[in-house]
């Protein structure tokens, strides 16, 4: 399957077909402050400042309310990509046919994509597969948008927002062939536990979404939390361990930003594979 370049559902494309390299980010570029949230949002086309979601529910969220500082690269990405391959997480109920351009998409979701280094390597690796990659972290969206366009990616969509609001109201049931979660926030401190996302809850949230054979594919360099993982995932109705425990490193995740962060603090890197039968 090839992913054609199509605009998405939930914007027009205001961009020409042809990819221009003026957005890629330089690792030197100056940053500019983030203006105080009271001043609106800095992307008149571009994701929303506080999407929708856990806020308003007053939800425990599993991520951290900064939104980071956003370079002047980051930011021209996002106002030139964002209405091409940008979706807001708003709860609508989604057309992933539409949102990939083809009929019955093969469609794996990166949940935490950080700044969506590695989550671009892995989709121009695999062309045929549509990613929904999601996150908050506006810096790491803009950088995303920038690959993709550098890497001439088609078969990316990058979301903001909760990801629960996803899960929970957006994709149809058995419509997911995999679900990625590499090295979410660990939560280290008790109190702070709840917010950890892979939760029973969770994982009740994602299995209907799973076509049989699909697969659940989480990473930690945080033991405790690679042994909740095991622990909530190995409890799931409907979702069996590839593995005896803790699965080989597989050959197709290239080290993200925080595994490097944790390999310098010497931590141990887990991988968990499961699949949905
Ligand atoms: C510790 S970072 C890891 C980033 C990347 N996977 C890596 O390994 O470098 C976790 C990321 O998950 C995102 N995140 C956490 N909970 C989320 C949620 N419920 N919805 C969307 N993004 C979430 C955070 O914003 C953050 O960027």
């Amino acid at each position: 399957m090839s992913i054609p370049a199509t605009p998405t559902s939930r914007a027009a494309s205001a961009e020409p077909a042809a990819a221009a390299s003026s957005a890629a980010a330089g690792p030197a570029a100056a940053e500019v402050p983030a203006p105080a949230r009271e001043a609106g949002r800095r992307f008149p086309d571009g994701p929303a400042p506080d999407p929708a979601g856990s806020r308003a529910e007053h939800r425990v969220r599993s991520f951290h309310a900064r939104r980071g500082r956003v370079t002047p690269a980051q930011k021209a990405a996002i106002d030139r990509f964002w209405p091409r391959w940008g979706l807001e997480l708003d709860g609508t109920p989604l057309d992933l046919a539409e949102l990939f351009g083809v009929p019955d998409p093969k469609v794996v979701v990166e949940i935490g994509f950080g700044m969506g280094d590695a989550t671009a390597e892995m989709a121009a690796a695999d062309p045929g597969t549509g990613i929904l990659a999601v996150d908050v972290h506006t810096p790491g969206q803009g950088n995303l948008l920038s690959l993709a366009d550098r890497l001439g990616l088609r078969n990316l969509r990058v979301a903001n927002g909760d990801a629960i609001v996803l899960l929970r109201d957006m994709l149809p049931p058995a419509s997911l062939d995999g679900l990625r979660v590499y090295f979410p926030d660990p939560w280290p401190k008790a109190r702070h536990h709840k917010r950890r996302l892979i939760q029973p809850e969770f994982t009740a949230l994602v299995t209907p979404l799973l076509r049989p054979g699909a697969t659940v594919h989480c990473a930690t360099d945080w033991e405790p939390y690679a042994e909740q993982m095991l622990e909530v995932l190995s409890a799931a109705p409907h979702l069996a361990n590839r593995y005896d425990g803790f699965a080989p490193r597989p050959g197709f995740r290239p080290v993200t930003k925080f595994e490097r962060q944790g390999l310098a603090k010497g931590h141990v890197v887990r991988d968990l594979v499961f699949e949905r039968v």
